[in-house]
């Protein structure tokens, strides 16, 4: 099964608040964006972002530049459904983040949170932290997130590269500094705990 008919599957066969990532809110995505800086020209990226309510949360806070793009069109649908009219002042985009064609230095932040992890062959992660290179303006910020060395090994029946946000800046290389990390212990909705760990990154 390709990447993109899993994903196709597990949004057609589940409610997103069945799924084990969910969470009502990405309570440190938002803290470790905040320390970055979050304002409304703030021109954001969420890789991944499925049909999690970061993007809920960022028109809350005023933000007027957002786009969440994500290889499943039907998770897409669902954020842009329940967001209704105010879904219209988002970017929508159906595709591989390895194989956008980002504008250069389009966005101050990048976010993902679990979708990296599934990234582990040594050309996927220099194609990502080529892409992450591509589309920060320099002096903008990256928030990645995935399951931490202590984390579990799969995620969504997939195998996952557990990480430590060291180990997620060596991913994106030396023109990244990492300036902030944080751990969060995810309560699966069955009940389940899942360690992360954050890194929270400056393009140099
Ligand atoms: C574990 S979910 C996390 C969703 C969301 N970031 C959250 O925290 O609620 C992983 C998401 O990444 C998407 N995804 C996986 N590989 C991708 C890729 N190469 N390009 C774009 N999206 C991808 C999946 O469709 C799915 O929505």
């Amino acid at each position: 099964m390709s990447s993109r008919s899993h994903w196709e599957a597990v949004y057609r066969s589940r409610s997103t608040q069945a799924v084990s990532w969910y969470r009502p809110h990405l309570d440190v995505s938002l803290a470790l964006l905040r320390q970055a800086g979050l304002d409304a020209s703030t021109r954001l990226v969420d890789v991944g972002g499925g049909a999690s309510t970061l993007v809920d949360d960022l028109l809350e806070l005023g933000l007027t530049d957002i786009t969440v793009l994500d290889l499943s069109r039907t998770a897409l649908d669902v954020a842009r459904e329940r967001l209704g009219t105010r879904g219209k002042a988002v970017r929508w985009l159906a595709g591989d983040l390895l194989e956008a064609d980002f504008v250069p230095a389009a966005f101050d932040l990048w976010h993902d949170r679990a979708v990296l992890h599934f990234l582990a062959a040594p050309e996927d992660t220099a194609r990502y932290a080529a892409q992450v290179m591509c589309a920060l303006r320099p002096g903008g910020h990256a928030v990645i997130g995935g399951f931490a060395p202590d984390g579990p090994e799969r995620c969504s029946g997939l195998p996952v590269a557990r990480r430590s946000p060291a180990d997620i800046a060596s991913v994106l290389g030396p023109a990244f500094r990492l300036v902030g990390v944080s751990t969060e212990r995810h309560i699966t909705p069955a009940g389940t705990a899942q360690i992360f760990a954050y890194a929270l990154l400056e393009r140099r």
